[in-house]
């Protein structure tokens, strides 16, 4: 029966996993951490349902909001680009309060922002316990590691090659990241709105549009180039 169990979380890690009822019929038993945050919480909202979670399973790490920060960047009906890992910024950037910069170190010496290396998410990753491993994302990652591979995170921004455009002058002049990516912490999974929006963020869009740019770049504030030749070669 455990064995079972501990096999449904390999196939469906996180939230929407329901966990298996026990052999009498009655207590629905834990498989995972996750499942044991989801069935103590099935239970804290009703007293009547009978729960069993295994000593292994009764741990408080991974945290419920790591489950569920999992399973909603793994979530297929969400917008945007489904990734290599269930990676999560509310979580990472959000929660926990991780400096954009800490992954993005290119954002202020250089034209592209980049993506972290397998190095660095193992830097803190490869210090937690083993219950970690019990998470999809987790084992991803150790994969990657242990296979000393990088991850293949899709991209989601990319303007034209006619188009110049560096980070680092963006942001040493002192403009927040939020300011052109929206806010990028309150999201598990990230996507771009397909259309022009202007409210309540000027958030770029899946075509990062030239009036997007040009409209920052008029305000009087920025006083920032709109030149054709400032942004195009
Ligand atoms: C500065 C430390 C730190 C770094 C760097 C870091 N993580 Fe995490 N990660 C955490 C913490 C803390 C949690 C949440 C633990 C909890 O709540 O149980 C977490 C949770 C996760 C989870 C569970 C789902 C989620 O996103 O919350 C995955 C998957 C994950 N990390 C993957 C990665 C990957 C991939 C990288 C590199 C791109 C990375 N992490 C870099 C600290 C870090
Ligand atoms: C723990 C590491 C980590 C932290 C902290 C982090 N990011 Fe990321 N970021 C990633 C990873 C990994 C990806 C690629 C996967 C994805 O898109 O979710 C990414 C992707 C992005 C992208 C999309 C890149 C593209 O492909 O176009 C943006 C924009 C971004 N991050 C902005 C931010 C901002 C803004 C913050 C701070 C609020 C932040 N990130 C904090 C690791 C991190
Ligand atoms: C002035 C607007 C602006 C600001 C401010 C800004 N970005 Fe970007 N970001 C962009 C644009 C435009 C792209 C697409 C770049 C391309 O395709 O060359 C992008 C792309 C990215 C990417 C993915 C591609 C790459 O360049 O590696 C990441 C990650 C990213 N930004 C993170 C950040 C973080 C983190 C910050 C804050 C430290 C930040 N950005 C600040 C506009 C901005
Ligand atoms: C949120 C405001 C904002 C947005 C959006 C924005 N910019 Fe800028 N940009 C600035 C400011 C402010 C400066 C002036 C920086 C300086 O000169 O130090 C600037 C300067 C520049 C420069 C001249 C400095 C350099 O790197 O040579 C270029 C090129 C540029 N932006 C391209 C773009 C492009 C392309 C986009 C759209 C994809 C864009 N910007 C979107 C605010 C913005
Ligand atoms: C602040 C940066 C910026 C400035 C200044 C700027 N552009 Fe652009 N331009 C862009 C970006 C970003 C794109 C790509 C996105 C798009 O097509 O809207 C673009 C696209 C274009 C395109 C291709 C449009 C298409 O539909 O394929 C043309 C043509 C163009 N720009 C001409 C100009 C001319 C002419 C000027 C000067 C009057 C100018 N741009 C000034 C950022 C800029």
């Amino acid at each position: 029966m455990l064995l079972v169990s501990a096999l449904g979380v390999w196939l469906a890690p996180g939230a929407a996993t329901p966990a298996r009822a026990a052999g009498s019929g009655e207590a629905r038993v834990a498989g995972s951490v996750c499942e044991a945050h989801e069935l103590k919480a099935l239970q804290e909202a009703d007293p009547h349902v009978e729960i069993e979670i295994p000593a292994e399973f009764d741990k408080p790490w991974p945290s419920a909001s790591a489950c569920a920060s999992e399973a909603a960047a793994w979530d297929v009906s969400a917008p945007g680009p489904m990734q290599p890992i269930p990676f999560s910024h509310k979580h990472h950037a959000g929660e926990f309060g991780i400096d954009c910069q800490y992954c993005h170190s290119g954002t202020d010496r250089s034209r592209a922002a980049g993506v972290p290396s397998v190095e660095l998410c193992m830097g803190c990753h490869g210090q937690f316990p083993a219950e970690y491993d019990q998470l999809v994302g987790i084992q991803k990652l150790k994969e990657h590691w242990n296979e000393k591979k990088p991850i293949e995170w899709q991209q989601i921004h990319r303007l034209p090659e006619y188009v110049k455009f560096r980070h680092n002058r963006h942001v040493s002049a002192g403009l927040e990241c939020q300011q052109c990516h929206g806010p990028v912490e309150k999201l598990d999974k990230l996507y771009l709105v397909p259309d022009t929006q202007w409210w309540p963020w000027g958030m770029p869009t899946a075509k990062l549009e030239m009036g997007w740019c040009i409209k920052c770049h008029r305000q009087n504030d920025h006083q920032a180039s709109q030149d054709c030749l400032t942004c195009h070669y």
